[in-house]
């Protein structure tokens, strides 16, 4: 029997995974410099988290999520995004108690949701995201929008499109909630069973069915926009001004809505503009999410923040042709000649490697001239070579594979002789 890697995951092959190193620590160094600190929660979580603070109407908890009941008999739900446990983390560990407010977190780890697979969209996939807890100021907001874009930016990528909206307080919320009952009430008997369900629950996700999308009420149903009171209004205007203190571009899109229940006031997604980019062209989104920690069981404590996948970030890079790698470099290669050799190569890789030197050997009892070979391959900055001569005397070649020179080492002076030339 052939295994295969569950549909929606993927291997990633030491081919790829340089550039996820290197989108990784470019991501944690733009996170230092913003102070947003690393939380590592676990992979799983009690299922009701998720229905609690997603929605239950949304189509994460509704259609993608991994649940299962553990032996004890509890319902677990593989995380399928990460603000939920971080806010969930906060409370439970009293960081609203630290004197230094908003705390300032970041992510990055595995998420999981049932979905169709397709180039972009994976069952298994990794999120970056930062959550700054704490703090209602419209300047947090942009600072967080101003993290993400700069991520992007100083990976090289040019193409992207940063859209905003304001989904308004909870008073605004509501009275929109009931303009659109009152507007899709009457004639909610031609709708889908989903769409009825929805009503009561939450009909803001009406406006998102695919089957009555040709509804002609779909088009005249109420805006959000249209809702919005005067102190959100104020907020969405603030941070506005902070953006543009910050020189970033910006195009309002009244009809952004995002797919999680627990958002309100700012909302944002980062798109890639790109040819070469696939269908699904969001890289990024985030927003405000006032009340969320309440509803968890927690004290007051206002956040927000955003979430991009590593996988669709090298997408854009690939898309753009701005890949790069953290170089996995190999200072020297030991090339032995017969058995004894061998045994003098293996302490003098160990001494390489104590003294920081990356350096490899042949394992497979190769001839010389493949092993010098193998040397080149693998791009050795030195070739150290030991046979019977160099036994006797305790001194190997050192062959400079850039410019072709060599030279005769003693043993015991290879490593600080190697470093000496790095
Ligand atoms: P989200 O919009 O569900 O938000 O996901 C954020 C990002 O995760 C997407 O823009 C995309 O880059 C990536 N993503 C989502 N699903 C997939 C998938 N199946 N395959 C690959 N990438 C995917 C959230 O998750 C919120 N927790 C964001 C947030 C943080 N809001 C406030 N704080």
């Amino acid at each position: 029997m052939m295994f295969k890697v569950p549909r929606g995951t993927k291997d990633l092959l030491p081919a790829e995974t340089g550039s996820w190193q290197a989108v990784e620590s470019l991501i944690r160094e733009t996170c230092r410099l913003y102070r947003y600190e690393e939380i590592r929660t676990p992979v799983f979580e009690q299922t009701e988290l998720f229905t609690r603070s997603v929605g239950d109407t949304t189509d994460i908890v509704q259609k993608e999520m991994y649940t299962f009941e553990d032996r004890g008999g509890r319902s677990l739900t593989l995380r399928p995004e990460g603000t939920a446990p971080v806010v969930r983390a906060f409370v439970e560990n009293k960081l609203f108690g630290s004197p230094d407010q908003p705390v300032k977190l970041y992510y990055m780890g595995p998420m999981f949701r049932y979905e169709r697979q397709q180039a972009g969209r994976y069952r298994q996939f990794v999120q970056f995201g930062v959550e700054a807890i704490g703090s209602d100021s419209p300047a947090i907001d942009a600072e967080v929008i101003s993290l993400a874009m700069d991520v992007y930016q100083r990976a090289g990528l040019k193409d992207l499109r940063l859209v905003i909206n304001s989904l308004g307080d909870m008073e605004s919320r509501n009275a929109h909630r009931e303009a659109l009952i009152r507007h899709f009430e009457p004639s909610i008997g031609e709708f889908c069973s989903d769409c009825r369900n929805r009503l009561e629950k939450n009909p803001l996700r009406i406006l998102d069915c695919k089957v009555d999308r040709d509804h002609p009420l779909m088009k005249t149903a109420p805006a959000l926009t249209d809702y919005l009171n005067g102190e959100s209004e104020a907020y969405f205007e603030e941070v506005k001004t902070a953006l543009d203190a910050l020189g970033i571009e910006y195009v309002v899109d009244p009809n952004l809505v995002r797919g999680l229940d627990y958002y309100n006031h700012t909302a944002f997604e980062i798109m890639s503009t790109s040819d070469g980019f696939g269908a699904i062209t969001t890289l990024c989104g985030g927003g405000r999410y006032n009340g969320l920690s309440e509803e968890i069981g927690g004290p007051e404590a206002p956040g927000i923040g955003f979430a991009m996948s590593i996988e669709r970030f090298l997408m854009a890079l690939e898309a753009e042709g701005k890949m790069t790698e953290t170089e996995s470099r190999l200072d020297a290669f030991i090339v032995a000649l017969d058995e004894e050799s061998r045994k003098e190569a293996v302490k003098i890789l160990g001494n390489l490697r104590r003294e920081g030197i990356a350096a490899d050997m042949d394992y497979m009892n190769r001839k010389m001239k493949a092993q010098m070979k193998a040397a080149d391959r693998q791009k050795a900055g030195y070739v150290i070579v030991i046979g019977e001569d160099e036994l006797k005397n305790g001194a190997a070649g050192v062959k400079n594979m850039a410019e072709g020179t060599q030279e005769t080492v003693e043993f015991t002076r290879l490593a600080e002789t190697l470093k000496s030339r790095s």
